[in-house]
């Protein structure tokens, strides 16, 4: 394919050097004359292993050419990719400067252009940039549409520094967020040298997902900092115990725990998070990130109510499902049993249907704690299913209990909440999502 690189960096410079020796007729653009003479000289921009090897190979079958001039390198090309810094700004904000002026270039070589054109951005950008940005940048100074003129594909970069060529050829994964199908399909054929997972999508899921991928691997280390700095005021060996954790891809090192969905609690979550915060303290070593983990999950409980129940301006409730999981009648720090109880607090008519509580209290279980502690709670468990949606106007869907199954198609003139994701589809404008 004949491909045009916009930025000759880290990222610009690898991608070029490993995309010609697939066999692709490579244009690297930059605006700085030096890595342009170093390239067409077959040296390396900058330091990182095999990339000279790379460039040299590259260069010398001609697959690869360096040059500042965007106009040529677009024209002679089908799809241009764009790898220019996105820095910080003093505020913290990203700076999207050389972005812009990218794909102001960009859009007045496609004013010239008769044929379909592939932008893709493999630059880091926050979810929004393509369709706010760079779509309405592009289609001003080249008058043309996209998906009728040009495609769009987000396609993030995951190299690391130091290993950033075998990181080339050895991806996690392959995003490609397309805005049509002939420009996802171009991408796909691209990449057809790899053995990673390549994954179409949205465009805004791509910019997302590089994101999510930066902050939990951020969240890992700082993480296992913390767990380090405690194990060794403890004078335990972090290590041997970082390395049995990971052993564990069942639930640590898994995509376990890693739904989008309501706050966590039971018999042990908020109270292990809770000791170990404490024994941090009692040791001098300050541990931010643990110590969020309590007050970020208080919010999700609060924001339920804040956002969600508060604006629909509705009195009548039902919570479906308050144990803590489906299928089980613990209460134990059930965040569902924070939640009713806001909602006491603050006025609602509430109904509260779980069976298996409801069970559990007949049955003699857990009547104590019901009818004592919990009073105000028992006062409004019910195991009558039906009466309790025909008297809410809104139903919170409270754990992944199946009877819960399909009740936005059953019940599409009730309102809403869901915590757990009960469906997939949302076939009722009524239903909403808590974080999806
Ligand atoms: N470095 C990494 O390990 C890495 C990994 C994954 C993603 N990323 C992301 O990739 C992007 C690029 O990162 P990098 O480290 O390669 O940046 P970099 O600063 O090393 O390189 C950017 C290059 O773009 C050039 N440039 C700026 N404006 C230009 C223009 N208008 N036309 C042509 N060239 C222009 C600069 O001269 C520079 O050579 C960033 O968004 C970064 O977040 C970087």
């Amino acid at each position: 394919m004949k491909i045009s690189i916009v930025g000759l960096g880290y990222v610009g410079a690898v991608c070029s050097a490993c995309f010609a020796n697939e066999g692709n007729d490579v244009i690297g653009v930059d605006i700085d004359e030096v890595k342009i003479n170093l390239i067409n000289d077959g040296k390396s921009p900058i330091v990182e292993k095999d990339l000279d090897i790379y460039v040299k190979n590259a260069v010398q079958s001609k697959r690869l050419k360096a040059t500042t001039d965007l106009k040529f390198a677009v024209k002679n090309s089908d799809i241009t990719i764009i790898s220019v810094g996105t820095p910080s700004q003093t505020n913290g904000a990203l700076d999207l400067k050389y972005i812009e002026e990218a794909a102001k270039s960009i859009g007045e070589v496609l004013k010239e252009k008769e044929d379909f054109h592939i932008v893709s951005m493999r630059s880091t950008v926050l979810p929004g940039t393509a369709k706010d940005v760079v779509i309405p940048i592009i289609e001003e100074y080249s008058n043309k549409k996209l998906n009728r003129d040009f495609g769009y594909v987000s396609n993030p970069e995951f190299l690391r520094e130091s290993t950033a060529i075998y990181d080339f050829y050895n991806p996690p994964l392959t995003v490609v967020g397309a805005s049509d199908e002939k420009s996802a399909a171009t991408f796909e054929k691209l990449y057809s040298f790899l053995d990673a997972a390549l994954f179409k999508t949205e465009i805004e899921v791509a910019e997302t997902m590089k994101y999510a991928a930066n902050s939990w691997h951020a969240t890992k280390v700082t993480f296992t900092n913390e767990i380090g700095m405690v194990c060794k005021k403890l004078g335990i060996d972090s290590h041997k115990v970082m390395d049995i954790f990971c052993e564990d891809k069942k639930l640590n090192i898994s995509s376990y725990y890693m739904k989008p969905g309501f706050a966590f609690g039971g018999s042990c979550l908020p109270k292990d998070v809770r000791a170990i915060t404490y024994k941090s303290k009692e040791v001098d070593v300050d541990t931010p990130l643990l110590n969020s983990l309590m007050i970020s999950n208080e919010y999700q409980i609060k924001r339920v109510l804040t956002q969600f129940i508060e604006p629909l301006r509705l009195k009548k409730i039902a919570i479906l499902g308050l144990s803590f999981k489906a299928d089980t009648d613990d209460l134990r720090e059930s965040p569902v049993l924070t939640l009713a109880e806001m909602l006491i607090g603050k006025g609602y008519y509430l109904d509260i249907y779980d069976k298996n509580v409801v069970k559990a209290r007949n049955e003699g279980g857990n009547r104590a704690l019901l009818e004592g502690e919990l009073h105000h709670i028992n006062e409004r468990l019910t195991d009558n299913l039906k009466n309790s949606i025909e008297n809410a106007d809104v139903l919170i869907i409270g754990n992944g209990s199946q009877e819960f199954n399909n009740i936005e198609k059953k019940y599409p003139q009730k309102n809403i909440i869901d915590l757990v994701r009960i469906t997939k589809e949302r076939s009722s404008e009524l239903y909403q999502g808590i974080c999806w």
